[in-house]
């Protein structure tokens, strides 16, 4: 099972795949989490120490452009690289959850330095198609940045929306992007829930049910602020939880 989430910047896409990878690990199953986000941040949610020492993928210019075959001066290189290695090597874990920090694969069009994107998505693609482990990827906003390679990886992608209009639209837009792409299923998740007007609105504006709703949690934001891991606390949002693997299992 492969599910990545996607959805406005801030709405809680890493809090939320956090606690959904810490549940998925107390039910006994294998979890693998990738970060692919270009600030990653999963790390530190997850509460894995020495996060400082954890240099993302994307930043091992040298590693990447040797891997990508790419010798100077040449515009050639090789498209399918050997990623073999760096699967395990650059895997860091903690409590039978392990991570992946690969940080920002970028879209062609965005002044890409392509050998470097070819060898990560490479990467990600080989993660997502080999691995039997539930495999649950962070990103940012869009898909775009993903090869049509990885999207055949992706079985799920959760959306997840905040209520108020704005978060609506964008929410909207992923869907759309990820429809096109041929995602086999996308769901919303609401996040930042306070009563009903909120769900309701929700229901609402996105024309679908979200298949889960997470509430403010005094929780969560605790935690935050004390810097202590998310998922240790947080019995407010059990419900919601045990909502999205319902849908996703
Ligand atoms: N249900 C919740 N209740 C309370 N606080 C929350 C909840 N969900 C997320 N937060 C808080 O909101 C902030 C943003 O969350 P998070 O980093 O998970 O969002 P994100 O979508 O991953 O952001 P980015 O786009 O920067 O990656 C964090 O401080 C987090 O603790
Ligand atoms: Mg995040």
């Amino acid at each position: 099972m492969k599910i990545a989430i996607s959805g406005k910047g801030g709405v809680g896409k890493t809090t939320l795949m956090a606690l959904l990878a810490n549940q998925l690990q107390k039910e006994g199953k294998e979890v693998l989490v990738i970060d692919a986000d270009p600030s990653p941040h999963m790390a530190e949610t997850l509460g894995i120490e020495g996060v400082e020492n954890i240099t993302p993928i994307a930043d091992m210019k040298d590693m990447l452009v040797e891997r990508s075959g790419k010798t100077d001066g040449s515009s050639f290189y090789n498209i399918n690289p050997r990623v073999d290695d760096l699967m395990s090597r650059f895997i860091v874990e903690k409590e039978g959850i392990k991570l992946m920090v690969l940080g920002a694969i970028q879209s062609a069009g965005k002044g890409c330095a392509c050998p470097e994107n070819t060898v990560l998505r490479r990467l990600l693609t080989k993660l997502l198609l080999s691995s039997s482990q539930v495999v649950l990827l962070d990103m940012e906003a869009g898909v775009e940045h993903l090869g049509r390679g990885t999207i055949a990886g992706i079985d799920h992608l959760l959306i997840v929306v905040i209520p108020s209009r704005s978060g609506v639209r964008t929410a909207k837009k992923i869907h759309d992007l990820a429809t096109q792409v041929e995602i086999p299923k996308i769901s919303f998740v609401g996040n930042l829930i306070t009563g009903q007007p909120d769900r309701a609105f929700l229901n609402d504006a996105l024309e679908a049910d979200p298949i889960a709703f997470f509430p403010d949690s005094a929780h969560i934001r605790k935690s935050e602020r004390n810097g202590t891991s998310i998922i240790d606390a947080a019995s407010d949002v059990d419900t919601a939880i045990h909502d999205v693997l319902k849908a996703v299992i």
